[in-house]
C-alpha cells in the first residue's frame, strides 16, 4: 500500500516540474491536496487498510502531504519572483527617451545679437555693479542732487547714497576712470526702475555704448548707429535723430526708426506717428569728461543707451513686455 502513496508523490512532483505558470500549479494543488485530491482520498481510505499497515501508511501519507504543500508553495513564490525580475529588466529594444532641452531666453539672444554687431565694429564689453552709488548713477553723469532729471527715473533707493542702478550709464564713468582713450565699449546689464505696465517692468535690460577718441563727431555717432539699426532690423530701415535732452550728453538725441509694423503709415504700435523710438544718444558732456579726468581739448566722444526688451519686442513683434518674465515655455520656445 505504501507503494501507492510513493507513486502519487512521484507523479505530483514530476507534474509540478512541467508546470509553467501559477494557474497550472494551483490546478495541481487542487488535484492532489484538494478536498477530492489524490492525497486526501488516500488518507481518507486508510481505515480500509489492514490494521497493522495503518499507522505507517498514515504517517507516510501525512509526510507526503506536507512535502507537496511546501513544494507547490515554493514553486509559486519562485514564479512570482521571476516575474518581478522580468518586469524590472531593461528592455534594450525600446527607443531612448529624449532629455528635455532648454533654449536661450529671447532677451539673452537679443543682448548677444546686439553685442555681436558692436563687437564686429571694434567695441569691447564692460560691466558694472547693479547696486550702485548715488555718485556713479547720478552725480558723475552731471545729474546733481535736486536736479529735475532725477524725477524722470523712479529710483529704488537701498539707502540714502546707494541705489539699484536706473541705467547702465554709470558703467561709462567707471570705465573711463580706469582706462585712457581711445575707448570703444558697450555695457549690457540689468537696470531697475519702480515702474510696471504693458511696456515697463521694475527690472529690465539695457545696452550702453561709449566711444571716445580724438576728433570724434556727431557724424561718427550717426554712422555707427545707422549701421547698427540696419543690422538689427531691415537694411532699408530709415532713421531720424530727433533733438532731445540728457544731462550727460550735449547735444543729445533720440533715435527713431520707421515703424516696423506699419512701415510709416501709422498704427497702434507707433501711436500713429509712423516712428518708433529705439534709443537715446549724444556727444559726451564736457562735465562728465572732467569728472573722470579726461582732457576735453584733446578728446571727444559719443554715448548711447537702449532697452533690450524694447529692441526684442520690435524685432519679434511682441506687444506685452511681461511675456519675457512669465517663463511660459510655449512662448520661450518660439525663439
Ligand atoms: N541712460 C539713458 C536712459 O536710461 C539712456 C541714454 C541716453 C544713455 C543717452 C546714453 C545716452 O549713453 O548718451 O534713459
Amino acid at each position: 500500500m505504501n507503494e501507492e502513496i510513493e507513486k502519487i508523490r512521484q507523479q505530483a512532483l514530476s507534474e509540478l516540474k512541467q508546470a509553467q505558470d501559477a494557474e497550472s500549479i494551483q490546478e495541481l494543488s487542487v488535484r492532489y491536496l484538494g478536498r477530492k485530491g489524490r492525497v486526501t482520498r488516500f488518507l481518507r481510505n486508510i481505515s480500509e487498510l489492514p490494521k497493522e499497515e495503518r499507522p505507517a501508511a498514515g504517517k507516510r501519507a501525512n509526510e507526503v502531504k506536507t512535502e507537496l504543500e511546501s513544494a507547490f508553495q515554493d514553486a509559486l513564490a519562485h514564479l512570482a519572483e521571476k516575474q518581478q525580475e522580468d518586469e524590472q529588466a531593461i528592455d534594450v529594444s525600446l527607443p531612448g527617451r529624449q532629455p528635455p532641452l532648454g533654449t536661450l531666453h529671447p532677451i539673452t539672444r537679443t543682448t548677444r545679437m546686439i553685442a555681436r554687431i558692436f563687437e564686429r565694429m571694434g567695441f569691447g564689453i564692460a560691466e558694472g555693479p547693479e547696486v550702485e552709488s548715488d555718485y556713479y548713477n547720478f552725480e558723475a553723469l552731471n545729474i546733481p542732487k535736486n536736479h529735475p532729471a532725477r524725477d524722470m527715473q523712479d529710483t529704488f533707493y537701498v539707502s540714502e547714497n546707494i541705489v539699484l542702478r536706473t541705467h547702465t550709464s554709470p558703467i561709462q564713468v567707471r570705465y573711463m576712470e580706469t582706462h585712457q582713450p581711445p575707448v570703444r565699449i558697450i555695457a549690457p546689464g540689468k537696470v531697475y526702475r519702480c515702474d510696471s505696465d504693458l511696456t515697463h517692468t521694475p527690472m529690465f535690460n539695457q545696452v550702453e555704448g561709449l566711444l571716445v577718441d580724438k576728433n570724434v563727431s556727431f557724424g561718427d555717432l550717426k554712422g555707427i548707429l545707422t549701421a547698427f539699426v540696419h543690422q538689427v532690423f531691415d537694411p532699408q530701415t530709415s532713421l531720424r535723430f530727433r533733438p532731445s535732452f540728457f544731462p550727460f550728453t550735449e547735444p543729445s538725441a533720440e533715435v527713431d526708426i520707421r515703424c516696423v509694423m506699419c512701415r510709416g503709415d501709422g498704427c497702434r504700435v507707433c501711436s500713429d506717428t509712423g516712428w518708433l523710438e529705439v534709443m537715446g544718444c549724444g556727444m559726451v558732456h564736457p562735465a562728465v569728461f572732467e569728472n573722470v579726468g579726461y582732457d576735453t581739448d584733446r578728446y571727444s566722444g559719443f554715448a548711447f543707451g537702449m532697452g533690450v526688451e524694447r529692441i526684442a519686442m520690435l524685432k519679434y513683434g511682441i506687444n506685452d513686455i511681461r511675456m519675457f518674465f512669465e517663463n511660459d515655455i510655449r512662448f520661450l520656445r518660439q525663439f
